[in-house]
Formats: structure tokens, C-alpha cells, sequence
């Protein structure tokens, strides 16, 4: 029985970018409009949950006005032919809407919401708005299904795993600055091949069988699919 190769896949902001997605540090990118500590923190959430609220209210209405870009799209074809895991560090559910199976979000979903008292109670947010006084079955305020500067990755661990296990690594449209998510690119196997996509710069240091496509992930990814689909 011929054993599929497993290629994983670590997305950032910039593959949701061709799709009307703001990245984060980009120029005009989110972190030039907010300050993160205002926004995307524990403390935030303390000091003014009705301005974090906000502020994921409006991202929430830019992912569902967003459809899947053609590289979301390629991503899914690779299931023909290879074993793949899709781990991302975005928050929005495109790679899930445009039909890969296999995702897993290392950042929060920003479609989700969960209680404040009891982090196991995740729900699904019917629309686009989550709001001061929307509550969890136990009474308490619910907040956005995301993972905040200063707090735990639950995800990491698991993500790590899988990654130990990849033939081939693809990192697409992240600038690799975030940790520990950044640290996922050391976990590959040292044989392993890394294919990096961003049409920018992006510090690969340290890495080995790096093949870098400087271009947008809608134009590489297809590119890049339909080799690894014809020569694999
Ligand atoms: P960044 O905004 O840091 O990086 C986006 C990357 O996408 C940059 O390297 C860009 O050059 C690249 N890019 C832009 N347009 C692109 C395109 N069309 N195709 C391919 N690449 C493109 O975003 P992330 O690395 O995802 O965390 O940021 C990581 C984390 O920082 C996010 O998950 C978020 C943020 O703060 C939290 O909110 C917790």
C-alpha cells in the first residue's frame, strides 16, 4: 500500500489578503490603525470589553462579507493526491469555506465566542455582532473565540505534532513574527522540503531546503499545487 505524503500547510494573514482581508503589519495593515495593547489583550478586555467587542464586531463583518481567494481554493486540490493539514494563524473560516477538511486555527475563531467563566463553552456567533450583555448558559459575559497577546496557545502543542510529521511544509503569507506560532517552522523534519510564499521578505534564517516563490499566494499556490499534484 504507497503510504501519502503529508504536506502541512501554515497560513497567516497574507492568504486572506487577496479576499479583502486586512493583514497585521503590512504597511496600512491593522497594527497601524490600533494599538494592540487596546484591542487584543486580557487587559483590554478588562479595562473596556465594549472597545474589543468593537473592534472584533468589525473584523467579523469584513470575514463574512470575504469569499475564498484561489489560493484557499488550491489548497483544497492538494487533498486529491497528498495527506494535508491546514494550520493557520488566521481567525477568519475561509480555508474551511472554500472545503479543506483538515484545519486547525492556532489564533481562535473570530466567528466563535466563548463564556468568560468556562472556556470549554464555545458557540457559534449567528451574525456578525457579539455584544456587551450577550451571555453563556451559566450567566456569564461571553467574549471573542480568540487568542489574545499574553495568553496560551492550547493549540501549539498539537499543532507542533503534526508538523514533526510533514514531507513537505508550506508557510504562506506570514511575516513569521508572532510567537510561538513562528517557532512552528522549526518543528518540520530536517529533510523535509519548506516552500515559503510571501511577496516580501520573510526571515527564513536557520531553515534548510527553503524554495522561496515571491508572489502573492493567489498566484503561487496554484502555480505550486499543480507541480506538487503532477511530480509527486
Ligand atoms: P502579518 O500581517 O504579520 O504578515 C502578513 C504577511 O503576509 C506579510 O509577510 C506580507 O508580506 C504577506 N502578504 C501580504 N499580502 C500577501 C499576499 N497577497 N499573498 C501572500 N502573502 C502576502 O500577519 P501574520 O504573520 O499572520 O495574531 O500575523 C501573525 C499574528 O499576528 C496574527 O495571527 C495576529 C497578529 O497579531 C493575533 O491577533 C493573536
Amino acid at each position: 500500500m504507497k503510504i501519502r505524503k503529508h504536506i502541512v500547510v501554515f497560513s497567516g494573514a497574507g492568504i486572506s489578503a487577496e479576499s479583502g482581508i486586512s493583514t497585521f503589519r503590512d504597511s496600512g495593515g491593522l497594527w497601524e490603525k490600533y494599538d494592540v495593547k487596546d484591542v487584543a489583550t486580557p487587559e483590554a478586555w478588562r479595562a473596556n470589553p465594549t472597545l474589543v467587542l468593537n473592534f472584533y464586531n468589525e473584523r467579523r463583518k469584513q470575514v463574512l462579507e470575504a469569499t475564498p481567494n484561489a489560493a484557499h481554493k488550491a489548497l483544497v486540490d492538494l487533498e486529491k493526491k497528498f495527506e494535508v493539514t491546514i494550520i493557520t494563524q488566521n481567525v477568519d473560516d475561509l480555508h474551511e469555506r472554500a472545503g479543506s477538511k483538515n484545519v486547525i486555527h492556532l489564533h481562535g475563531e473570530i466567528r466563535k465566542s466563548r463564556s468568560t467563566y468556562d472556556p470549554q463553552l464555545v458557540y457559534k456567533i449567528k451574525g456578525w455582532e457579539l455584544n456587551p450583555g450577550d451571555r453563556c448558559e451559566q450567566g456569564s459575559q461571553l467574549r471573542p473565540h480568540i487568542v489574545w497577546f499574553g495568553e496560551m496557545v492550547p493549540e501549539m502543542e498539537r499543532a507542533q505534532d503534526i508538523t514533526s510529521t510533514a514531507d513537505i511544509l508550506i508557510t504562506v503569507g506570514t511575516s513569521l513574527n508572532v510567537y510561538p506560532a513562528a517557532n512552528l517552522v522549526h518543528a518540520a523534519p530536517r529533510s523535509s522540503q519548506l516552500l515559503v510564499v510571501d511577496p516580501n521578505e520573510v526571515n527564513v534564517d536557520g531553515l534548510q531546503n527553503v524554495v522561496y516563490y515571491k508572489d502573492k499566494a493567489g498566484v503561487a499556490l496554484p502555480v505550486i499545487v499543480e507541480h506538487l499534484l503532477a511530480n509527486y
